[in-house]
């Protein structure tokens, strides 16, 4: 008898998640010693950590043969005081990850409906099909960004969950306050609405969403440890809630969800915003140096808002394999429904150096 005769078949049809190719398997793949691979494929910060919250995993280290504060409670405390909430209103995750899928647990069945971007994360449809639920996306306007009154119109009875990106991956684009405004006039009281905001530190102009979890609207606004502190390896994520939503995360989690490191670097790192601001001040310089090399090269970008950027190469995939075997890891974007194009993190000057340098090589393009 097969196993997969016996397992739930809408598990059986998943497509799984598929992350940047680590370096390692690259390094073996290629014959190069991993340090001389660069990989800008999964929108992780090049600058590393906050020096602070490497040395806070290094002293919590010696304590990891007992389990962490299963309620993370001091990193919620810190969180509600860098935010302006109540702790009552956290939940923290095992990356914002969880946090998205610990959603579907709580509000999708079958006969339930999300609803996302065409063009947003993929985790959303993969949470919501593990569920056996209706994941709907609704095109993106002709500048990218999401369509917020597109995305209302698509709202049933059946609907739970919208998940709005902002900035949205992989695009790189964003909705203003306005629009989120008009949007929150108008949704119905039975949708939650997930603003997913992994990348609203690199944003010019950061909407303010939490107003929304501070008039105890049915809203979660999810944050990342992973982008712009630099901790995507430590797995932390936080959801800024109501205390109902909060406490329907806790019961849904498992029991130690935020390991002890995990816990211990993100509350050092949220007392070091000026690494932050260094990470920033990277990606913006970054960006300008990939918008001069597109611009003088004719081929198409879209502006981001964030520390990766999308650009059409033609044969995305094609370029993707030409580029990893000269030891540069990109994003292919078939997965997106983007064949045409590839994601590039920002990194180090360094790195984009070597990045756009490959790139001209590949593309025939002057370096
Ligand atoms: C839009 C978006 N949300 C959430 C995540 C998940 O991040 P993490 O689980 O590392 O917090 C990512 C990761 O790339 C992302 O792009």
């Amino acid at each position: 008898m097969s196993i997969l005769s016996l397992a739930n078949p809408y598990v059986c049809e998943l497509v799984a998640y598929r992350p940047g190719k680590p370096i390692e398997e690259t390094a073996r793949e290629i014959g190069m010693k991993p340090a001389d691979i660069v990989k800008l494929a999964s929108n992780e910060n090049s600058l590393g950590a906050s020096p602070r919250a490497v040395r806070a995993m290094q002293e919590a280290a010696s304590g990891v043969h007992i389990y962490p504060d299963g309620a993370s409670y001091a990193l919620r405390c810190k969180l509600a005081e860098t935010f302006g909430l109540d702790v009552a209103q956290t939940a923290v995750g095992n990356g914002s990850s969880e946090l998205i899928e610990l959603m579907a647990h709580i509000f999708v069945r079958p006969g339930i409906e999300t609803i996302a971007a065409d063009y947003s994360f993929t985790l959303y449809a993969i949470v919501t099909r593990l569920l056996n639920g209706t994941y709907k996306s609704v095109p993106n306007k002709a500048d990218w960004s999401h369509d917020l009154q597109g995305m209302l119109a698509a709202i049933t009875p059946q609907t739970r969950l919208v998940f709005i990106t902002n900035p949205t991956n992989p695009v790189g684009t964003m909705v203003g306050q306005a629009e989120i405004d008009a949007y929150m006039a108008a949704v119905p009281e039975h949708v939650i609405t997930v603003f997913d905001e992994a990348y609203i530190d690199f944003a010019e102009e950061q909407p303010d969403t939490l107003r929304y979890v501070r008039e105890g609207r049915p809203v979660v606004v999810l944050r990342t440890f992973s982008k712009a502190y630099g901790l995507a390896g430590a797995r932390v994520g936080a959801a800024l809630t109501t205390p109902e939503i909060a406490e329907l995360l806790h019961k849904a989690r498992s029991p130690f969800n935020v390991n002890l490191l995990g816990q211990a670097a993100a509350l050092a790192a949220l007392d070091d915003p000026e690494h932050v601001a260094r990470s920033v001040a990277m990606v913006n310089a970054g960006r300008r140096q990939y918008e001069q090399a597109f611009r003088a090269w004719g081929i198409p970008y879209i502006p981001s808002q964030t520390n990766f950027i999308l650009v059409q190469v033609g044969q995305g995939k094609a370029v993707f394999d030409a580029c990893l075997r000269r030891g540069v890891i990109l994003r292919p974007m078939d997965a997106y429904g983007l064949p045409e194009y590839i994601r590039i993190t920002i990194g180090t000057e360094t790195e984009n150096k070597r990045c756009l340098a490959v790139l001209a090589e590949v593309l025939g393009k002057q370096k």
